[in-house]
């Protein structure tokens, strides 16, 4: 059977700060119906590289191709419009607007009509659809009139994905989505990215290393801001070189 269809790659990717190399010549493949986690410690370049992907911050070198298009030189905006939805290391919702209301913004983002930003958003009827749909996806259906503000840690992070899908992606980039999460809210979200996996390509950023080999089907590990190992769960679990710069004894 061949492999299912590449929708991101990322191609020699570099970035400096100065004279910190945050991401060094990285590259990487996401395909559709997987999820492709990144690992690597603290300052490691993991957020940096997300940012290059979905058009936040422009890289010093490389490229990045999203459905076969270069969309290196694209903005942020420009890539949502095509397919690219992410979330974010901290949480970015609007405090004092409803979960409905927080979506369909989001869903806004998808349409081609930026100057109409917010005063046509009750008109469209597709967006409200859309910001639906993604907050029951994500479990939110209950809450759909609450001030986001006043929800659980948990529930915020589940917002946070379904503000992401309301864009209707076919790539997501996902920035620490269990961060802070309990045990029961870690497992939620995780049966949601599995379920996710189907039609999208995902992109994990995540320290939580149990859930993470569970999840993936492709593990990139990053020291420094180079690439020291990709390959299958297995495959990096048994990397020496992994192992002694990364995940120590414990796993
Ligand atoms: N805007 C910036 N200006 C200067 N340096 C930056 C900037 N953003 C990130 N860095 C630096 O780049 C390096 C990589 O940071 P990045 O946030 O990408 O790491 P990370 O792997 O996401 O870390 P964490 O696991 O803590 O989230 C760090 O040394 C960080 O201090
Ligand atoms: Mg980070």
């Amino acid at each position: 059977m061949p492999s299912p269809e590449i929708l991101l790659r990322g191609r020699d990717i570099s970035r400096r700060w100065g004279g910190l190399v945050a991401v060094d010549r990285v590259s990487l493949e996401l395909r559709r119906d997987s999820v492709h986690a990144v690992i690597g410690t603290n300052g490691a370049g993991k957020s940096t590289l997300i940012d290059i992907l979905s058009g936040e911050t422009a890289p010093s070198a490389g490229s990045v191709e999203l459905l076969g298009k270069d969309v290196t030189r694209w903005t942020q905006p420009r890539r949502a419009r095509r397919g690219l939805g992410r979330s974010y290391q901290r949480n970015t919702i609007f405090p004092g607007l409803t979960v409905l209301e927080n979506c369909r913004l989001a869903a806004q983002a998808r349409t081609q009509r930026p100057w109409a930003w917010w005063g046509a958003a009750s008109a469209c009827a597709a967006s409200v659809e859309a910001a639906r749909t993604a907050a029951a996806r994500t479990g939110l259906d209950d809450l759909l009139g609450h001030d986001a503000g006043l929800l659980s840690h948990g529930q915020k992070r589940q917002l946070e994905i379904a503000m992401c899908l309301a864009t209707r992606p076919d790539v997501l980039l996902l920035d620490e989505p269990l961060a802070g999460m309990g045990a029961e809210e870690t497992e939620r979200m995780l049966e949601l990215l599995a379920e996710l996996k189907s039609g999208h390509a995902i992109l994990l950023v995540e320290h939580d290393m149990d859930a993470v080999f569970r999840i993936a089907d492709v593990v990139t590990v990053m020291v420094d801001g180079a690439v020291i190992a990709s390959g299958t769960p297995d495959f990096v679990r048994a990397s020496p070189a992994v192992r002694a710069a990364y995940l120590g004894d414990a796993h």
